[in-house]
């Protein structure tokens, strides 16, 4: 069955390691990561946006993720990703995740406390866990000073209280990363606020720290993109070094979507691009799936260091 992050982040937590979030949207990505999962016995958490529910529909996504674990002998917790309002969450609680994020971020702080404790609530008295969120993850499109780039940072003094109240499980954190494949400007020197991250988890001893935003953008996918003509020139990631530093910490999930996205691309252009008479779905599908196997390989052993946890 199912399993929530709570046994996980526990031992993520006290192994020094982090455990990977990876956004799936259809049967081929699902394939790839819980395979790699799989071989390398790595705990792992499958994370559905509103946006992959919209595109494969609820009941799909976890009929997939049920049949990868009958195939797979590896702790697997299905997690609602950016949960906005009660009733996305309560929809995919009812519908057999067992854990959501409820993306209170934006609100303000009274606000996201009681938008995030009604979520808690419901969610503990169906034995679901829940992510909060506090602080906002920069866009790198937004043309912000340096002012008001600091303070979207997550508040160390907020995050104690933002906890006690809310009874949250994991505490999602703005510390400098961001979503999306340009993450930084071409030429600026990619940085995460460690000394935020260490107030924050001296504040909340033993609690679990999430990153989202946390692709590293490998230029070997890009370049390749590039090559058979896609365009995705100065898109740029979080180094893997920094994310080995996190995952070292409090830090017990890190949100993996670009990379894979990056992948897919990469493998499905080559195909089509090298072989222009090829047609069948899945001799270009094959390939993305490859390399996303690859790449998370590469991730749990490389950055997050969670294989042979399971
Ligand atoms: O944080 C966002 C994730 O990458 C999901 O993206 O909303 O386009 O599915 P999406
Ligand atoms: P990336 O865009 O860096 O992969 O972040 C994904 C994420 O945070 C999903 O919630
Ligand atoms: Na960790
Ligand atoms: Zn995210």
């Amino acid at each position: 069955a199912l399993v929530t992050t709570t046994e996980m982040f526990k031992k993520a937590y006290e192994g020094g390691y982090a455990i990977g979030a990876f956004n799936v949207n259809n049967m081929e990505i699902v394939q790839g990561i819980t395979a790699a999962a799989g071989e390398l016995k790595s705990p792992i958490v499958l994370q559905v946006s509103a946006g992959a529910r919209k595109y494969a529909q609820h009941e799909y996504l976890v009929k997939l993720v049920e049949a990868a674990l009958e195939l797979n002998d590896i702790p697997i917790a299905l997690h609602l990703d950016h949960g906005a309002d009660f009733e996305i969450c309560k929809s995919c609680i009812d519908g057999g995740f067992t854990s959501v994020m409820i993306d209170g971020s934006h609100h303000d702080f009274e606000d996201n406390i009681a938008l995030t404790k009604k979520v808690v609530d419901y969610a503990h008295s169906k034995g679901v866990v829940v992510e909060g969120e506090l602080g906002q993850l920069a866009g790198v499109e937004d043309d912000v000073n340096v002012a008001a780039e600091d303070a979207q940072y997550t508040d160390p003094a907020q995050v104690e209280e933002f906890v006690s109240r809310t009874g949250v499980d994991s505490l999602a954190i703005a510390i400098g990363t961001s979503h999306g494949a340009f993450k930084f400007k071409p030429g600026q020197n990619p940085q995460l606020r460690f000394d935020i991250l260490d107030e924050i988890s001296k504040r909340l001893p033993q609690f679990p720290i999430v990153l989202h935003g946390a692709s590293s953008v490998s230029q070997e996918y890009v370049q390749e993109i590039q090559k058979y003509g896609g365009n995705l020139a100065d898109a740029i990631g979080i180094p893997e070094d920094m994310l080995r530093q996190a995952a070292k910490s409090a830090v017990c999930k890190i949100n993996i979507d670009s990379d894979l996205r990056l992948a897919f691309t990469a493998g499905i252009r080559k195909v089509l691009s090298e072989q222009p008479e090829a047609f069948d779905p899945r001799s270009y599908l094959a390939e993305g799936r490859n390399n996303i196997h690859t790449l998370v390989k590469h991730k749990i052993v490389n950055v997050l260091g969670s294989d042979n946890k399971a």
